[in-house]
């Protein structure tokens, strides 16, 4: 049931804090140690791995881009991500020595599931990624994680993905601590960190209501909106614009703000509005001159970025703080004012906010 929520997407946001939180305890021992009972690596396995391919479709293809990050720096070794329905004829490089990580929540998806028997057929090793037990993906995979998100009931994805980003994060430090890519006191601390991260979701969801209704008036007539990042908080920008554009109907797009100057730039005309996600230290000063220059053009410029950098509103139309969490945490956060202004974008238009149109939650066909 909805639990008195208007509709099953607002129930799995606000579910999301639990979700994490179960995601995560379940996996720590009596030592607060991660413990992953379903994944069966030696150390001398995980040292063989040479290579990490990670398939996965939609949202959790977008997870998968942010797992990408984690396991390169957790393994130090090349990571790839990969859309489902691309993978297999992409004439991947695999052996017994690569690791092929699948991120699904039903577990069903046809495009990851082909992906799957794919890689196993070459001779990789399957680890995967998904909310449903017993699933065709849990059931055919070597080593499995499970999101412990709970059912998800509306199409669009929010507390799987969310869900599935920890799952990430839990597996880097657990394969980086096997391996010792890791040390000791920087697994304490980023473990520490992400146990927080369940509260900074609460007070994000509380602290995003009103600005998402805002943001969703401002935006409902548009024809096309675009969202920018650079690095995780492009990643961020996908994902935001994906569910912008399956609730809402508006065209939504998502760029590396680095690269909209070779080309797309010109679709910015007064008033576009465009929703920059910033959060990420690295290229932090950079994106506020990707931001100057859409602003240039006309744009409507929303920033969305964590308290400590103020210095945003000079350069954006609106600005909008979010908890600060070390940088790989960032995309669990800054994915919770996107889903509320796809969700109320939806329902202000009148449509079908829990099954939007054309689109099934489980895509069973290739
Ligand atoms: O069940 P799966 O995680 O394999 O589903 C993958 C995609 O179909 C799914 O994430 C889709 O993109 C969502 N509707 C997005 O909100």
């Amino acid at each position: 049931s909805k639990e008195g929520f208007d509709h099953f997407m607002l129930k799995e946001i606000y579910q999301q804090p639990e979700a994490i939180r179960n995601t995560i305890e379940r996996r720590l021992d009596e030592t607060g140690r991660i413990q992953l009972n379903e994944i069966n690596f030696t150390k001398a396995e995980i040292n063989a791995i040479d290579k990490v391919y990670i398939v996965a479709c939609g949202t959790a293809y977008h997870a998968g881009l942010v797992g990408k990050q984690v396991l390169k720096n957790a393994l130090q070794v090349e990571v790839i991500a990969d859309i489902g329905s691309e993978f297999r004829y992409s004439d991947p490089f695999i052996d017994q020595n690569t690791l092929v990580i699948i991120v699904s929540q039903s577990g069903e998806t046809a495009d990851t599931l082909a992906s799957l028997r794919e890689a196993k057929s070459k001779g990789a090793r399957i680890l995967s990624i998904t909310n449903v037990v017993g699933s065709s993906i849990a059931r055919e995979s070597d080593h499995l994680l499970y999101t412990w998100a709970g059912p998800e009931i509306a199409v669009a994805s929010t507390k799987a993905y969310t869900t599935q980003l920890v799952a990430f994060y839990l597996l880097g430090l657990y394969l980086g601590r096997l391996k010792e890519t890791i040390a000791d006191n920087t697994y304490q601390a980023r473990l520490n960190e992400l146990k927080s991260i369940a509260k900074s979701v609460e007070h994000v969801i509380e602290n995003s209501i009103e600005p998402a209704k805002a943001i969703a008036e401002k935006i409902i007539d548009c024809n096309s909106l675009f969202y920018l990042g650079r690095g995780l908080d492009y990643y961020s920008a996908l994902e935001a614009s994906l569910k912008l554009k399956e609730l809402s109907y508006i065209h939504a797009e998502a760029f590396a703000a680095g690269e909209l100057k070779h080309g797309t730039i010109a679709l910015i005309e007064a008033g576009t509005p465009v929703i920059v996600i910033a959060t990420q230290s690295k290229t932090y000063d950079k994106t506020i001159s990707n931001i100057k220059s859409v602003k240039a053009r006309g744009a409507y410029v929303i920033g969305i970025t964590t308290s400590d950098h103020k210095d945003i509103e000079q350069v954006c139309d609106k600005a909008i703080y979010i908890d600060n969490k070390q940088d790989i945490y960032m995309p669990i956060i800054s994915v919770i004012l996107p889903q509320l202004i796809a969700y109320y974008t939806s329902i202000f238009k009148g449509n079908d906010v829990d099954k939007p149109r054309n689109l099934a939650k489980s895509v069973t066909v290739e």
